[in-house]
């Protein structure tokens, strides 16, 4: 089959911390343009998984292959500048920088390219997300809405056509957060596919297509969104911890 149908595809990707297997033998495919959810409790994996998508951490074992090219050997930064791009669990602005400043290192750093050459992508992203308002203001000065904001527009500064989201729905009040839902539902309808670990369900469960249950580090269940949500493991996993969850 042609494997270049597959935004990302991982197989038996491992990671151990000392003796603590951390990514157990985790295996997915998506393919491009589709959004994938992350659940699973806190220590599961799940911010690592994303560490050896994104190549900040060498894998044990396993492959990676981005559009069907092998990147498993590659590390963050030519990741980055083949499409990969991520948001932050704790958002990491420069915060002494502007909103623009910090679009403009992103749009640099994140496609190799001169700054020149990176503007028209810092000022389409912030425009995209809905800063460019805020252009001058500094990092540092943001409320939490216009931070998560930042987050989305770093990545989009660097024309990913992978997006990984850390957690980036929670603390928001509910008009906040259908802000950027639509925020990130506006990125998906762009064409970029779009892996979000999340535990504000109702909002993952507005962006996905399918959801990947990760527990101890293992791949436990993956499929459509209503099967996986109803699913045992899910529950078992969920019941108690989240009452917001026990209705979805
Ligand atoms: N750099 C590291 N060194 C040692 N242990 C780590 C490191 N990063 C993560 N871990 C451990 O790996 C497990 C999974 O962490 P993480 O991927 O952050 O989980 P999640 O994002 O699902 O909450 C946790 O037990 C965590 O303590
Ligand atoms: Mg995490």
């Amino acid at each position: 089959m042609d494997r270049s149908a597959f935004a990302i595809e991982a197989t038996g990707l491992k990671k151990n911390y000392g003796a603590v297997q951390v990514t157990r033998d985790v295996s997915f495919a998506l393919p491009s343009g589709a959004a994938m959810g992350i659940i699973g409790p806190n220590g599961a994996g799940k911010t690592t998984l994303f560490n050896l998508l994104t190549g900040t951490v060498r894998a044990d074992g396993g492959t990676v292959r981005l559009v069907g090219q092998y990147i498993t050997a590659a590390g963050a930064r030519a990741r980055s500048a083949l499409g990969i791009a991520r948001s932050f669990q704790v958002p990491q602005p420069f915060g002494g920088l502007t909103v623009f400043e910090n679009a403009l290192v992103a749009a640099t750093f994140g496609q190799n390219l001169s700054e020149a050459a990176a503007r028209p992508f810092a000022m389409e992203a912030l425009r995209s997300t809905g800063l460019l308002s805020k252009a001058t203001k500094r990092a540092g000065e943001l409320g939490l809405l216009d931070r998560k904001r930042l987050e989305l527009t770093r990545a989009i500064a660097t024309a990913p056509r992978l997006l990984l989201l850390d957690e980036i729905a929670g603390g928001l009040t509910d008009a906040e957060c259908t802000e950027l839902i639509d925020l990130i539902l506006s990125i998906k309808a762009s064409g970029v596919t779009i892996i979000w670990i999340e535990h504000v369900l109702h909002a993952l469960l507005r962006v996905v297509d399918r959801v990947m249950v990760l527990d101890f580090g293992q791949k436990i269940a993956e499929g459509e969104p209503e099967a996986i949500m109803q699913s045992p493991e899910v529950s078992a996993i969920y019941l108690g911890l989240e009452p917001e969850t026990a209705h979805v």
